[in-house]
């Protein structure tokens, strides 16, 4: 199977595509603009085993240059297509929405459009739990409103979310679009908090927390995550889906921080802040649908999971 994965050198993207080139069969076709949000060195380790492999072949640019992805596919038979590449903080997208715009939103349009012309007829999309905003009921399941997203980050993906059903029924391309929620575990963002706080606590420095400590996240395993998207890669029943995939364990701040503790044997210097404008209160998500269409089980607890990375993270940070 020829498939193509946009963000390909990032966090998520580099992981999926080590799992899949596993399989002999699959011939991995991986891109990234090696955007500044973090390091490019960082992002150069991500891919550095994956560029070795003659399954594996990667291109440097961007989504949004329409002639740059023409070539691609011009070039090679694309059978799917993994759409990772994206601006991807919550934060920094209140200070630069129009450039989420165009990562995220014309960067996506310009994906389809190839994808149309080439007739590529599969896409697994990443999407965000953020685009449930603040909602007062729990778990979140994909049928509820999200017309109110709290940054222009989460509209983006809501927006993707839009135009990848359009496309769908007008190009007749069967897309799967998956709401992550909080991914962690090796080669984590270095902006995400549990990468932040245990470099920080390294240098026993204060870790910053944005409210009281009792907001909650449904962290995910990056293992879990690369076994949903090769799930609905191989889905094929419906035109469009929108799924949920989430973690084994919701958890506060504060037992994050207490599981960090545990992890490094070592005590945090907590520090309480004003809660940040674009963040939720919670995020806490019903797998009912991925378990049904999917299949999809989690399987790393959060105490696993933090055992990992911070072992990950001794040997492997830049
Ligand atoms: N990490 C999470 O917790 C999380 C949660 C929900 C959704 N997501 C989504 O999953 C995807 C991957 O996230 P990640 O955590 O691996 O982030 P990441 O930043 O590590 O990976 C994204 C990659 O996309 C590349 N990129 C950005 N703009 C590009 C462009 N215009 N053209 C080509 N490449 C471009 C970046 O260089 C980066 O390597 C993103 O779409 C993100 O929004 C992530």
């Amino acid at each position: 199977m020829n498939i193509l994965i946009t963000g390909a050198a990032g966090f998520i993207g580099s992981t999926i595509a080590d799992k899949l080139l596993i399989n002999e069969d699959n011939k991995i076709f991986a891109l990234d603009n090696f955007d500044d949000y973090y390091p490019k060195e960082i992002k150069e380790k991500n891919i550095q085993s994956a560029i070795l492999k003659s399954n594996y072949k990667f291109f440097e640019g961007d989504i949004t240059d329409e002639a740059f992805l023409e070539e691609i596919f011009k070039n090679n038979k694309i059978e799917k297509v993994i759409h990772l590449a994206a601006k991807a903080g919550v934060r920094p997208s209140i200070s630069n929405p129009l450039g989420y715009v165009k990562a995220n939103i014309e960067g996506t349009i310009k994906l389809l459009e190839v994808m149309k012309k080439y007739e590529v007829k599969k896409m697994v999309f990443a999407s965000s739990s953020s685009v449930y905003g603040n909602m007062d009921k729990e778990p979140f399941s994909e049928d509820m409103d999200v017309s109110k997203p709290q940054s222009p980050y989460a509209a983006t993906k809501l927006a993707c979310e839009q135009f990848l059903y359009n496309y769908s029924q007008l190009y007749n391309i069967k897309i799967v679009a998956l709401r992550l929620f909080t991914v962690y575990g090796p080669r984590q963002r270095p902006d995400l908090a549990i990468n932040k706080f245990v470099r920080l606590m390294e240098k026993d420095e204060t870790i910053p927390l944005y409210g009281d400590g009792s907001t909650k996240r449904n962290y995910t395993y990056i293992d879990d995550i690369v076994e949903g998207f090769i799930s609905a890669l191989n889905y094929n029943k419906t035109d469009f889906e929108i799924i949920n995939i989430g973690g084994k364990n919701v958890v506060t701040l504060n037992e994050m921080v207490d599981e960090l503790e545990y992890a490094m044997s070592k005590k945090a210097k907590r520090q309480y802040l004003e809660m940040q404008p674009g963040d939720v209160y919670k995020t806490v998500c019903s797998l009912d649908k991925a378990k049904r269409i999917l299949n999809y089980e989690p399987k790393v607890t959060f105490k696993e999971g933090i055992k990992n990375f911070v072992q990950w993270y001794k040997t492997n940070k830049i």
